[in-house]
Formats: structure tokens, C-alpha cells, sequence
């Protein structure tokens, strides 16, 4: 039997790859390892909890540091484990440091690489997501691209047709998957929210996060929150430089803690849109039918404002307000909610069956 390594470490990770694990597991001798780049209960426990994962088999407790600690305590500590786990393939997903070191820990121990959603770009190699996307598909084996921009985005770099496979994206997997069991979720009884009458808000890239674009930001934010309902899940990150900028939250914002999977995606199911900076929530709220409203100028994620699902609003004090007032009306929210979005499941099958032919053509 092949030997599959799966390295995850972040919220995102564990959600996109929860679908395939059990997947996994029946196909291949599989071991997990967990970097620890995310750590704290809600941001990591509560999701394996939720999405029922079995424990990591290694941990390597790397934490929060610089980008440069960070990624180099991965590789110090990954290394090993892989010369011991002899591993056939390893599987990354994303764009985070955790997927970035994993890959580049493997490729050079000569172990092929299987990147999930490869070939997001955003064009901004500002962000340190967009290095690590950069990085990771021009040394992966097998390219698992989830729309067609990304396979055209794969191909204009010049990486092999041969490599690259369509597949699609695990996030609507695993909200097909969840969306039933969400049904039990108490957050709106204890947000005390009535379905339709709140906005959701979620604000945590490192560019949406600097003191030059924090402030602005969330002046803007407060000040929608007095013309709606805004329920603002904190990350940590955005707390912590919130606390540097020395920027008090406004008192028309209400504020939450992270939230665990099944909770949030009732919460964002029953709002009336979101307003964010993710990249998973924007294809959780287009799987789930509401409208985001995306806090950047650009997205990785561009099937759902192609389709006219989602719009871009920019991340100034001006293009918020401007933006949201706009979308916000009645019937503009009615038209973007009335948009076809093309959601399509099965990508984590696809997936794995790519790994499986990869595998078995090098038998
Ligand atoms: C990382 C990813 C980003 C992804 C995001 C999802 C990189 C470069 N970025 O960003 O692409 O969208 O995860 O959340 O990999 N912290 C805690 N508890 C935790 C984790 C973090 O308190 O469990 C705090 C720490 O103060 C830390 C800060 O959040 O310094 C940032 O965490 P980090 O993992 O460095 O990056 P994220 O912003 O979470």
C-alpha cells in the first residue's frame, strides 16, 4: 500500500482538506501531520472536533512566529518525519506557510508533491499567500486546479499541461457535507440575530491589516454598523494589530470570537451578506447562496463575481461605504443573490483519484 502524508496547520487547511482525509484513509496508509501554525482552540481543536478528523499523527508545534522562524522551524521539523515515514506523496492545500513549507520539505527530499487548489493568483506578490502559491505549484507534481483560471493561470507560468488536473473545490464538498448538521447550530439564539437582518464580517489578511489600511477600514465599518446589524468575528491576527494600531473598536460593531464550522456556516447561511476578506468564506457563502461583499481589490476566488454572486469593494474608508450602501439596497442585494453561481461538488473524489493514477503510474 502507498504512503500518503497529508501536512495541514491552519483553519483553512483543515476545512478544505476534512472531505478528503477519510478519502484518504481507505486508499492509502495515511499520516496526518499538523504544523501548529494555528493553535488555539478555536481557530484549530474545534474543527477537528466538528468535522470528526482523527488526531494528527505529528505534531510539530511551530506557532506563531516571523514568516522566516516560521517556515524554517516547519522544515527542521517536518524533515525527519518524512525520511522516517518514507512517504510516496505528500499533499499540501492552499497557500499558507504550513502548505508551503510542507512542499518544499518534500520536493527536496525527492517526494512528489500534490498541491490542491493550485493556481490561484492574485498578481499582488505583496502578499505572502501569493509567494507561497508561486513557490508550491512550480515545485508540486500533481497541480489540482479549482476553476478554469487557475488551470490558465498554471499553463500562462508554463508548467506542464500533463501535471495540471481540473478538479474543482473541496469547500463546497465540505459545506454539502455539513450544511444539514449546521441546522443544529444555536448561533443565532445566541448572537440573539434574526435570519436575514445582520451582515457578517470577517477581516484578517496581512494587507487589510497593516497600520496604514487597518484604520480606515474599520472607521468605515463602524459606520455602516450604525445603518445595519454587523456581527464582526474577530481573528486573532486582526485583534493583535488592532491593539498595535492602538485603533479602539467601534462601539456599533458587535464583536464575536471565531467560531467553530457548523456555527459558522449557519451564521453566514441566515445573513443578509458578508463582508470579508477570505478566501474560503467567499465559496462557503456562494455554496450557501449569500451574497459577499469582498473587502480586497482583487480575488483568487473570481468564478463567484464572474457569476455576479459576489463584488469586490476595495479596502478604503470610501470604497467600503461607497460599496456597501450601494450593494446593501434591496434590490441590488436581490440581484446578486439571484445570480447563478456555479457551484459544483466532487472535487475532493477528483482529487484523490488524481493522486491515485500519479501513484499508480510510477508503480
Ligand atoms: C494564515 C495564513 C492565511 C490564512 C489564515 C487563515 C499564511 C502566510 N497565512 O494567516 O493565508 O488565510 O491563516 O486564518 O500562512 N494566532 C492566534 N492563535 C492561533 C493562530 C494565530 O492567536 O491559533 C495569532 C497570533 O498572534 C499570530 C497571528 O494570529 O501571530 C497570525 O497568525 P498566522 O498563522 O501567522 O497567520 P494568519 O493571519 O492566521
Amino acid at each position: 500500500m502507498k504512503t500518503v502524508v497529508t501536512v495541514l496547520g491552519t483553519r483553512p487547511e483543515i476545512i478544505k482538506l476534512s472531505p478528503l482525509i477519510p478519502l484518504l484513509r481507505e486508499r492509502f496508509r495515511h499520516i496526518l501531520v499538523h504544523s501548529g501554525q494555528h493553535y488555539s482552540f478555536e481557530m484549530d481543536a474545534v474543527f477537528f472536533e466538528e468535522l470528526g478528523l482523527p488526531a494528527p499523527d505529528y505534531t510539530l508545534a511551530v506557532g506563531s512566529a516571523s514568516h522566516g522562524e516560521q517556515t524554517a522551524r516547519m522544515l527542521s521539523r517536518l524533515e525527519p518525519i518524512l525520511l522516517a515515514t518514507r512517504p510516496d506523496m505528500v499533499l499540501v492545500q492552499g497557500d499558507t506557510n504550513t502548505a508551503m513549507a510542507g512542499g518544499l520539505c518534500a520536493a527536496k527530499l525527492n517526494i512528489p508533491v500534490t498541491h490542491l487548489e493550485s493556481g490561484g493568483r492574485s498578481f499582488n506578490r505583496q502578499m505572502p499567500e501569493e509567494l507561497n502559491r508561486i513557490i508550491l505549484d512550480h515545485i508540486s507534481t500533481l497541480l489540482l486546479a479549482a476553476d478554469e483560471t487557475a488551470e490558465r493561470n498554471l499553463l500562462a507560468e508554463g508548467l506542464p499541461p500533463e501535471r495540471i488536473r481540473m478538479v474543482g473545490s473541496s469547500v463546497i464538498d465540505a459545506v454539502e457535507r455539513n450544511r444539514q448538521h449546521a441546522l443544529r447550530s444555536t448561533i443565532l439564539q445566541r448572537l440573539e440575530v434574526t435570519p436575514g437582518d445582520y451582515l457578517v464580517l470577517t477581516l484578517h489578511r496581512s494587507e487589510n491589516t497593516t497600520p496604514d489600511v487597518l484604520p480606515g477600514m474599520i472607521r468605515a465599518l463602524g459606520e455602516l454598523a450604525e445603518e445595519h446589524t454587523i456581527i464582526f468575528l474577530l481573528h486573532p491576527r486582526t485583534a493583535a494589530a488592532m491593539r498595535t494600531c492602538g485603533i479602539e473598536m467601534p462601539r456599533s460593531i458587535r464583536v464575536s470570537e471565531p467560531l467553530g464550522y457548523l456555527d459558522t456556516l449557519r451564521l453566514v447561511e441566515q445573513a443578509r451578506a458578508l463582508l470579508t476578506d477570505s478566501g474560503g468564506l467567499q465559496e462557503e457563502a456562494g455554496a450557501l447562496g449569500t451574497p459577499a461583499l469582498i473587502l480586497r481589490n482583487e480575488t483568487e476566488w473570481r468564478y463567484l463575481v464572474d457569476a455576479g454572486r459576489h463584488v469586490l469593494i476595495g479596502n478604503t474608508h470610501e470604497s467600503i461605504l461607497a460599496g456597501a450602501r450601494r450593494w446593501l439596497q434591496p434590490e441590488a442585494l436581490a440581484r446578486l443573490r439571484a445570480a447563478p453561481a456555479p457551484i459544483r461538488s466532487g472535487a475532493s473524489e477528483r482529487a484523490v483519484a488524481a493522486m491515485i493514477d500519479v501513484l499508480e503510474s510510477v508503480a
